[in-house]
């Protein structure tokens, strides 16, 4: 049987280098979970219908479940671990946790990424925008209404304390 060709890479995770050997055909959602152990990227579909694998990739939100690991080759990728601290969360994660944006949990990391990138271009989004913008991210608990609730909550809180909607505050370590 043909060897699977690989490649080494090199890229940045939340703040960290990172170089890894992987399968050309490995997508970046298995190089964070399966080989530097970030499990807060989740794997709902696998076929980018669900949102849950959201990160971001030189500040743009994309599925990762469908981006192949050497297409990240140099790229600066942030996952939900280089968001907040469980000590200091990022006005989104503590708007997720104050309005009851979260049942099982499952979507959560994915809609707070693809929400930083909202709130990133669109500082003040009406309630329409952000249903827009999180349409592409499912959850099968919430109903969604307490998820738009607490991203307009987190753009009032940043508008009001000129902090930037995506800034982190911590970085977790590999
Ligand atoms: Fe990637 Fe669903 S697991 S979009
Ligand atoms: Fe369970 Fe969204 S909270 S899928």
């Amino acid at each position: 049987m043909p060897s699977v060709p690989s490649k080494t890479i090199h890229l940045s995770v939340n703040g960290r280098p990172v170089e890894a050997e992987v399968e050309c055909r490995m997508p970046l959602a298995e190089l964070l979970r399966d080989r530097l152990r970030l499990t807060g990227t989740h794997i709902g579909c696998d076929t980018s219908q669900c949102g849950a694998c959201t990160v971001h990739v030189d500040g743009v939100a994309v599925r990762s479940c469908t981006l192949f690991a050497v297409q990240a080759d140099g790229s600066e990728v942030r996952t939900i671990e280089g968001v907040g601290t469980a000590g200091e969360p990022h006005p989104l994660q503590a708007a997720f946790q104050e309005h009851h944006a979260l049942q099982c949990g499952f979507c959560t990391p994915g809609m707070i990424m693809t929400a930083l990138e909202l709130l990133r271009t669109v500082p003040s989004p009406t309630p329409e925008t952000v249903r827009h913008y999180l349409e592409g991210n499912l959850c099968r608990c919430t109903g969604y209404y307490n998820i738009v609730k607490a991203v307009l909550a987190a753009a009032a809180e940043t508008q009001g304390t000129g902090r930037p909607a995506d800034e982190g505050s911590g970085h977790a370590s590999l």
